[in-house]
This record gives C-alpha cells, structure tokens and sequence, in this order.
C-alpha cells in the first residue's frame, strides 16, 4: 500500500469500518498506462460492470473511448454521468424494453447476442437506426483460463453458422447496420494468450467476411486482461500487447480493434478495509474474525482464492485481558456471516495478527462490492472513500447514494 493510502486509511475512524478505499490517482495513472502501451488503431472502452462507482468511471472518463454496459440499469447511470459519452451495450438476455432504452440513449454500438435479438430489434426500431456488432463464440482453443465464456457449448453470443440468419435480416433493414464482430471469449487471459487468441479471431473474422463480401470496420475482441490475485504486484503486461498488437494490426489494415477490459482497470486501485473482532483457535488452527465479510467482498468466494492483504497494526489496547492474537502461524480470515462459505483468505502466514488490527484487503476495485450479497444477515453497509483527485469533481448524489 503507498504511503499517501496508508495515511488515509489511518485516519479511518473505527465506526467507518469495514471500508472501501478507492486510489483514484492511482487509477488515474494506471488508465494512462494503459492507454500509451495501446496502438492508436485499438480502442479502448471500459467494462463498467466490474465497478461502476461514479468517481471511479469519472476518473476513466477522459482517458478511455467509451464504456461498455450490459444492462438498462448501466447505462441509465453512465447516461446520467456522461450524457454523451460513447457506449457499447452488450451482454445476454437484453429485453424489449432495454433495446428501446439503447436506441433512445443513441448508444454507439449494441452487440447483438443472437438472432431472437436482432429480429427483436428491429421491431421496435421506429425511425431510428443503430450500429451492431454480431457477438460470435468462435470455435478455438482457449486454453487454461479463469473463466471460459466462449470456445465452447455457451449462452454467450452465437455459433459461426448462426450468423448468415442474422445476414438475412440485416439485409432487410437497412437502419440496423453492420459494423463488425464482438468476441468475448475468456476472463483471465495473460497477454500471450490473449495476442494469441486475437491473432486466431481476426484471422478468421477476414475469411469469414471474405467469403460473404462483407467490409468489417471492427472487430471487438472484449475483456478478459488477467489479474493475479496471488501476485498482486504482477500487473497484466500492457506493454507487451501493446507490441504484440502491432504486427497483428499490420496484417489487418483496414480494421479497427476495441477491447472492453473491466478487471484489469479497476481492480488494484480499490481496498476493502475491516479490523479483527475476534482471533480464535480450532482444533490447532487461526482463525481471524473480521468486522464485514463476503457479503462485501464476494470476490475470494467467488473465485475460489485467498484475496491478498495488508494487516496495518493498532497498538493501543485498553482493555483489562490479554488481546487475543496470531503468531508466525497460517490464518484463516472470516466474516461475520453464519456460513463457512463466508472465507475471505485461507490459512495465510502471518507475523502477528491481534484482535483489534485494521486488515487492507487489495485487488477490491473490481467485481468486488458490486457483485457482493449486500443484504445477507442486515449487517451495516460499508463506508465509502476516494483518496483524493484535485482533478475529480465529486457528483454529490452518486456518492451520497453509494454510502
Ligand atoms: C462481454 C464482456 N465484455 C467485457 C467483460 C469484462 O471482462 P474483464 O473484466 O474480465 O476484463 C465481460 C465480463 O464478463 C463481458 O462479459
């Protein structure tokens, strides 16, 4: 955690805890990171769903191409916040309702997952008129990945020979037009595999347009960036696909790349910060007690890890018994939720844990709160904090109703 962090969640008052901290210059200048490794030709959008606080996306705001919305309720809130910023709407299941929403949004591109979609579409269109990108789960090679949305039986998009039906009815409605592919296929990927995986896509996207004399302006070839909760100081090697990039470009001139990576942009400058209500031993095993739990933080039981923490040692204890604490010993970390599910980091070594520490838990920006049961057993919410950005105003109601 860097100092100016440090400081900040020092000055949490106790009654703040559990806490989600979030490093807005930080982001700041891992977006820019970002940005520079990218070849002009790739756009970037971000995929608000792995976090979609306000002054997060306020911060991406001037640094991406637009973001990437997967349902009415998303982009209704980026609509508010960004009135004209370009969005792409994807995701399954969109319903009547949602399509007049993109098309009375004027949503930049709406990725059309499957041909009840589209004909869906195009009936409530009136006179107005969309650009599409056909969502496609390409039959390719994967490989071993955190989570596989594509390559293979999924709900995610449409099979190769799928497309030419949707062919059929673009062909008769002129206002719903064709710009290219969308092909989210993985989450996870380190930046070989994920240059390896574009290379394969792009390939075939040529063939298949080729050999139906389309023009592709775009392809889109989704998220997925990895993020390594067991090193989080190993970052996704932006530098290395931004180069990886260009010759694959250069074989395809005319086409222009989006990525739409949630994870690996948000989630380093977000923390979830508790403190230890209770060290307890079992059968020989530490266990720690937070105040919180996954009902905040689902992301470790989501995915099946520990999620990586700082302890930040409070030494003042004035109470009249011993304080209950860990030594040199592995540590399970609980909350405070009536399931053995509710694990936030499993038989993790620690020097020395005491009731009554503050414990920083990183990798928390994304797919974190947003994806937490929040309600589960009425425990208080959560505060919230944004390390300061001189240069990011705050939109008083959002944050208000973050709280
Ligand atoms: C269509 C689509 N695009 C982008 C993303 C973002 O993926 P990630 O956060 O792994 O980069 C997702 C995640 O589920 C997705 O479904």
């Amino acid at each position: 955690m860097r100092p100016a962090l440090l400081d900040h969640v020092g000055r949490l008052k106790d009654d703040e805890l559990p806490a989600y901290v979030y490093d807005l210059p930080a982001l700041r200048e891992h977006v820019q990171a970002i940005r520079a490794a990218l070849p002009k030709r790739v756009e970037l959008l971000y995929a608000a769903k792995a976090n979609s606080d306000p002054l997060v996306l306020r911060t991406l705001a001037g640094h991406v191409d637009g973001f990437e919305v997967a349902s009415g309720g998303e982009l209704s809130h980026v609509r508010a916040l960004f009135p004209d910023i370009p969005v792409a709407f994807g995701g399954p299941g969109k319903t009547e309702a949602e399509l007049t929403q993109a098309l009375d949004a004027r949503v930049e591109r709406l990725h059309v997952e499957s041909e009840q979609e589209l004909r869906l579409l195009t009936s409530v269109l009136g006179d107005r008129s969309v650009d599409v990108l056909l969502r496609v789960n390409l039959s390719v090679d994967i490989g071993q990945v955190a989570l596989a949305m594509g390559g293979h039986a999924s709900p995610f998009g449409m099979d190769p020979v799928q497309l030419d039906r949707c062919l059929n009815v673009l062909a008769a409605e002129p206002r719903v037009r064709l710009r290219g592919l969308h092909l989210h296929l993985a989450s996870g990927l380190r930046a070989r595999n994920q240059l390896r995986l574009i290379d394969k896509v792009l390939d075939w996207a040529r063939d298949w347009a080729g050999q139906r004399g389309i023009t592709l302006a775009e392809v889109n070839v989704g998220g997925g960036m990895g993020v390594d909760y067991t090193r989080p100081q190993e970052v996704f090697d932006w530098a290395g696909f931004g180069a990886g990039l260009r010759p694959i470009l250069a074989r395809h001139p005319h086409v222009r790349i989006r990525i739409e990576p949630g994870r690996s942009v948000t989630a380093y400058c977000g923390w979830y910060v508790s403190e230890v209500l209770d060290i307890k031993f079992s059968r020989g095993q530490a266990f720690a007690v937070l105040r919180g739990g996954t009902h905040h933080l689902r992301t470790p039981a989501a995915k099946q890890h520990s999620q990586p923490f700082e302890v930040i040692p409070d030494d003042v204890w004035l109470r009249p018994w011993d304080r209950p604490q860990a030594h040199d010993e592995p540590v399970t970390v609980v909350g405070q939720l009536c399931t053995p599910k509710d694990v936030l980091a499993r038989r993790v070594m620690v020097d020395r844990l005491r009731v009554g520490d503050r414990v920083a838990f990183a990798l928390a920006g994304a797919y974190a709160w947003n994806i937490s049961h929040q309600s589960f057993l009425m425990h208080p919410r959560p505060t919230f904090h944004h390390l300061d950005d001189a240069e990011v105003p705050a939109p008083d109601p959002y944050v208000r109703q973050m709280s």
